[in-house]
């Protein structure tokens, strides 16, 4: 069997690695490619594989029974990449790292990732291209969307819903039984405590909107900053 790992930086490396742990653990092994439009071609010094070009290559060949990685972390990237790739019709791997502890009833979706230390504990839905990154916890009854990333040591209580496409910034806490609605973005050190509506970006503990505390600001006549856009991946 090929991997066709989308992306090439440290992330795709982690996702690679623990694919290559998942299958060790079954007794297979396979080869690892991996295409990254801004990564040089030639061997990872992770010795996981080797890039072999850009992303145009998987168009331009064919790869009739290998199967996707998805090895990018953010989900509007996420997003895009899955679109551009459909038209290939190849299968996307679902990557769950050996350490990784999921309970019964538990579904994680195609182009899902689940890494080392993460605890997914039972009766949880994971959409597609779900990233449950390292020492996440989600607990029971837990409901996550498509393209849904959870950085690292996330903590999410029971009966949380979140909605597609959303970002949960490293270390956020969230409580029992609140909704992050769509496309929000959570940042780091979160503590969400109620319910935040989609699309907004939202800092602090307890968490609230950045956009409305630059109002906030603007009204008591401190600095205002607009924040900026993020990074690409
Ligand atoms: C919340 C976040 C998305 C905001 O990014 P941004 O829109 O580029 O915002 P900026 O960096 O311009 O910061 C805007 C303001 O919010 C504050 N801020 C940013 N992130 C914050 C956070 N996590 N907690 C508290 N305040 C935060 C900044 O200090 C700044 O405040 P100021 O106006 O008083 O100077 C980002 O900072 C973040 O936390 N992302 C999570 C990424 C992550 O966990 N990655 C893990 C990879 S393994």
């Amino acid at each position: 069997m090929r991997y066709l790992v989308v992306g090439a930086a440290g992330h795709a490396q982690e996702v690679a690695w623990s694919l290559r742990e998942q299958l060790a653990a079954r007794g297979e092994s396979a080869a690892l490619l991996f295409f990254d439009d801004q990564v040089p071609p030639g061997p990872l010094p992770s010795g996981l594989g080797a890039v072999i070009g850009g992303f145009h290559l998987l168009h331009e060949q064919s790869w009739d029974g290998a199967q996707l990685v998805m090895g990018i972390g953010l989900p509007s990237t996420k997003v895009a990449v899955a679109q551009r790739l459909a038209a290939m019709r190849l299968p996307w791997a679902t990557v769950v790292h050996p350490r990784a502890l999921i309970g019964p009833n538990v579904e994680i979706g195609e182009g899902g990732y689940v890494a080392a230390g993460a605890i997914v504990t039972l009766n949880v839905r994971v959409g597609r291209f779900g990233t449950i990154n390292m020492h996440c916890q989600v607990a029971h009854d837990d409901v996550l969307g498509d393209f849904v990333t959870l950085h690292p040591d996330t903590h999410l209580a029971g009966c949380v819903a979140v909605g597609d496409r959303c970002e949960i910034g490293a270390g956020t806490l969230v409580i029992p039984g609140v909704t992050v609605g769509a496309d929000a973005v959570v940042g780091a050190g979160c503590v969400v405590v109620r319910s935040l509506p989609g699309g907004c970006t939202y800092v602090g503990g307890p968490a609230r909107d950045l956009a409305g505390r630059a109002a906030r600001r603007a009204v008591a006549g401190g600095p205002v900053k607009v924040p900026l856009s993020r990074h690409a991946r």
